[in-house]
């Protein structure tokens, strides 16, 4: 069974829709662990109401410790795919080495648009409304040691009107994150991805 664990730092809608896609059949796949780098995020209680193993650091107690700790994680319980879900922390070390390729994030722009250092969350939505873009949406790619800057397997688009405030705009592109990264697991655990440097390419 193709072994999925995601990381998560708040509420947790996208690993909702893992969840939920797994439990329809959509994605053959097991949730593996949720790891989640704050005590406090109800992702961990989405986790814990399905009877997936759940796991929290604090970024305080391990700081630039915690790639290793989830690298030790991952490696004992034969985790194929790391998927990063809202998760604010960055990762690096020999967890980038020995999971390239293998470690997915979701951001709700359409890459290399409104990303990088401090855009995360309603950041995003905002930078992308006073910018007075008419599309955004959402972008899964591969994790590289870069932010937001590895190749891109999927994006979905939404129409930002002149009226939009952030949270509008951030409420349309978290429906279509929710479409998105199940179909990017779906795609890599089914094995219809290949990387050719910064393209990806899919199989069909
Ligand atoms: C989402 O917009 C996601 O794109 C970003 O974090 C936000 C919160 O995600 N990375 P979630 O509701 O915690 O899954």
């Amino acid at each position: 069974m193709f072994k999925v664990a995601v990381l998560i730092s708040g509420g947790g809608t996208n690993l909702q829709s893992v969840i939920d896609k797994v439990q329809s059949g959509y994605l053959n796949c097991k949730i593996e662990i949720v790891i989640s780098d704050s005590e406090k995020a109800y992702g961990i209680e989405r986790a814990r109401q399905n009877k997936i193993d759940a796991l929290a650091f604090s970024k305080k107690q391990y700081g630039d410790k915690l790639s290793d700790e989830i690298l030790k994680i991952v490696e004992a319980r034969d985790v194929d795919l790391i998927v990063t879900a809202g998760f604010l922390s960055i990762l690096k070390g020999d967890l980038l080495k020995k999971y390239k390729n293998r470690i997915i994030n979701i951001h709700p722009s359409l890459i290399p648009a409104f990303c990088g250092k401090g855009m995360y969350g309603l950041n995003v939505h905002r930078a992308a409304i006073e910018y007075g873009v008419k599309v955004s949406g959402c972008t899964v790619h591969f994790v590289d040691e870069g932010t937001d800057t590895g190749p891109i397997i999927i994006q979905k688009a939404v129409q930002v009107f002149s009226t939009d405030v952030a949270e509008e705009l951030q409420k349309r592109v978290l429906e279509q994150e929710h479409v998105a990264l199940p179909e990017a697991i779906k795609l890599i655990s089914e094995g219809k991805i290949i990387v050719d440097l910064r393209r990806v390419i899919v199989k069909n």
